[in-house]
């Protein structure tokens, strides 16, 4: 994997072609997530030079996954806030709603007071006085997006960020929002099986050199290769919710993960077999690497709950793809099909 630092747009802010996603840090997308695990799954990326970290204000209901990007920098030692990448975002929070279960709701608040009292808060949160990338988390359907965007230009002023993104926006946000206020970022959801933004979003990005950062590489953890026939996921798990693990697109997206585990294998035997002596490739390395040498895409975040996850993933930046596996992917792609989305916000 190429691993050399790219610039988020014309801002002064670079990032590694890997980024820790610290959603599945804060405990809510599965029971069992402790904070020391969190902790140590953060420091474990830094350590492993995974230095751009992508968090939000409503990672956790009180912002555990900025606290525990604090704790973690705080535990590697005094110089190791400047050499991280915090990405944060504003206007998604939660609020309590008895009617379901858990019991809460995420609410989209794009209004410039809330924009700039979340990111006050996430500031204190995390124990900086600047986020490095500031992302509105979505566009607020009853705030105009030129609203939003001049508050993030406002704190760009301000210097409480480096660089301002956008995500979960359509591409006539984006170019709304890009008039009000510098862009140099977009953060979407790409995979293998979920490629939507090359339609449209991800040439305007290409054209505009608006960096494209890109979210569950490893659809919820389907990708990395541990999951199996007639599994079933408890209600205290996300993923119960997404119809790609569930039924039918369950089992044809398991038996693309059969698909890619001949091809990681293939990889691995043709690498061995010209002297390179590596290790075998495992899902991880495959997946992250391809998705990362994707035309247009500037940096992958994969979430992960524990360091080992951490080491696993850690080791795409070793992994090369060749031309022969490239070739087995996109058939393996093509005979998939298209897969059953749910967006995420
Ligand atoms: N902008 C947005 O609206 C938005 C939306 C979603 C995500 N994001 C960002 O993008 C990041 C990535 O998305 P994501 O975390 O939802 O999805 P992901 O990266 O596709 O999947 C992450 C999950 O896969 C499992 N996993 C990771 N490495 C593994 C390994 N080596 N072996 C086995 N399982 C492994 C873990 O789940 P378990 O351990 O629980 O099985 C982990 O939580 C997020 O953390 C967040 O920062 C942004």
């Amino acid at each position: 994997m190429n691993t050399t630092p790219r610039p988020l747009g014309s801002s002064p802010v670079f990032v590694g072609p890997l980024g820790l996603g610290c959603w599945p840090l804060a405990g809510m997308t599965r029971a069992g997530v402790t904070r020391e695990a969190a902790v140590a799954t953060v420091q474990a990326a830094v350590e492993a030079g995974i230095s751009h970290l992508d968090t939000a204000y409503c990672y956790g209901q009180h912002g555990e996954s900025e606290q525990a990007i604090r704790a973690a920098l705080a535990a590697i030692g005094p110089a190791a806030r400047e050499g991280v990448v915090i990405a944060g975002k504003c206007g998604i929070h939660w609020e309590a709603d008895a009617s379901r279960d858990p019991p809460r709701r995420q609410v989209v608040d794009g209004r410039p007071e809330r924009i700039r009292s979340e990111v006050e808060e996430s500031l204190a949160r995390l124990g900086t006085d600047r986020l490095d990338l500031l992302y509105l988390h979505a566009p607020d359907p009853a705030v105009p997006i030129e609203e939003s965007a001049g508050e993030l230009r406002r704190l760009l002023e301000a210097g409480k960020a480096r660089a301002i993104g956008l995500s979960n926006a359509s591409c006539d946000q984006l170019r709304r929002f890009a008039a009000e206020c510098p862009l140099a970022a977009c953060q979407m959801h790409f995979n293998m099986l979920q490629q939507e933004i090359e339609r449209e979003i991800l040439p305007w990005c290409t054209a505009k050199g608006v960096a494209m950062i890109v979210y569950w590489p490893l659809m919820k953890g389907l990708l990395a290769g541990r999951m199996h026939r007639g599994q079933t996921f408890p209600t205290s798990d996300s993923r119960h919710k997404y119809p790609m693990f569930q039924g039918e697109e369950f089992a044809r997206n398991l038996e693309f993960v059969d698909a890619l585990r001949t091809i990681a294998a293939g990889l691995a035997s043709r690498a061995e077999a010209a002297g390179a002596g590596c290790e075998p490739v495992r899902l991880p390395d495959l997946v992250l690497a391809w998705t990362a040498e994707q035309p247009g895409i500037t940096s992958v975040l994969f979430g992960a709950t524990s360091p080992e996850q951490v080491a696993e993933n850690a080791r795409a930046l070793a992994c090369d793809l060749d031309e022969e596996a490239r070739r087995q992917i996109r058939a393996a792609i093509l005979a998939r099909g298209p897969v059953a989305g749910r967006r995420a916000v």
